[in-house]
């Protein structure tokens, strides 16, 4: 089945990457999740917010009433994802976007660690990824077109001690991605992984705060950038892959680390 190539939107004038689109985003309440829903706001699209963090989800739709719903709901429940993009849909006819970035941190001993809690990291990191694409792909396929962006990390590639099962998840995250984008393909849909760097959520930003700053400025020496990202970074490559300027890219990792991955040692 050959899929016709999508319009090229005009580059020259000011048309928004995605305007009139639709886009459901997980864990959008803080970090790298909310400064996504905000620049697929900023670029056109109207947002479904999805977040277990009631308080930090409003605060977010706040921000634009008319182009943020948020959704108080845990992307783990696969009937809570269910609702979520049946009412997108019914309100505009349309899912065009998921970006995926709910996720858990999970550092471990291996022989410690608890089955139920091998089972937290992977229901949350890697199963409702799979859930939320399970319940947008059959209205993408109808339309014949979509995107979908799974936020992955450097640790799913390499790692450092007592990460485990954290890099794990996020490599069946990337893994996911590739056979998603190779079933859906002939569909039109597009499926691709974004791997940030350090990204100063509000998370990591905590995490700095315990560390200090001789630590901080030995995270930010091992970039070749010499700093972390903003979260509003990430969500640019975010925005720019799940646009129609990425037409052609799909089943692909993007890497937003500043050259972190860059260096050997
Ligand atoms: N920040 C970094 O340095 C960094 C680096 C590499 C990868 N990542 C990845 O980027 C993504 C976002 O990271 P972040 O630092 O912004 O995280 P964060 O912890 O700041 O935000 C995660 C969001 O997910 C929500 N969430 C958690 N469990 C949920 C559930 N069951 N249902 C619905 N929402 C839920 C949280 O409430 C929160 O709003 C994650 O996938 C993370 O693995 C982050």
């Amino acid at each position: 089945m050959s899929v016709a190539s999508p319009a090229q939107p005009n580059r020259i004038g000011a048309t928004p990457l995605h305007e009139h689109k639709t886009a459901i985003v997980t864990g959008a309440a803080q970090g790298i999740g909310a400064a996504v829903a905000r620049q697929l706001v900023a670029d056109g699209a109207l947002v479904w917010a999805v977040d277990i963090d009631g308080d930090a989800g409003r605060a977010l739709a706040a921000i634009a009433p008319d182009r943020i719903r948020f959704v108080n709901a845990d992307v783990t429940d696969s009937s809570a994802l269910s609702a979520v993009v049946a009412e997108a849909v019914r309100d505009s006819g349309r899912v065009d976007i998921l970006v995926t970035s709910a996720s858990m941190d999970a550092g471990h001993d291996a022989v410690e660690m608890s089955p139920q809690t091998w089972d937290a990291v992977m229901g949350l990191n890697v199963k409702s990824v799979w859930l939320a694409a399970r319940e947008v792909l059959p209205t993408m396929t109808a339309a014949g077109h979509g995107a979908i962006v799974n936020i992955g990390s450097l640790h799913g590639r390499m790692t450092v001690e007592g990460a485990f099962p954290y890099g794990v998840s996020k490599a069946g995250v990337e893994a996911m991605g590739r056979s998603l984008a190779l079933d859906y393909g002939p569909a039109g849909i597009r499926v691709n992984t974004v791997i940030p760097g350090w990204t100063r959520s509000e998370r990591v930003e905590q995490h700095f705060e315990r560390i200090g700053p001789d630590e901080v400025a030995r995270i930010d020496a091992t970039h070749a950038l010499r700093r972390t990202a903003s979260p509003a970074e990430v969500a640019d490559a975010v925005s720019f892959i799940a646009s129609d300027r990425a037409s052609f890219v799909t089943g692909a990792t993007w890497i937003v680390d500043g050259g972190l991955g860059a260096r050997f040692a």
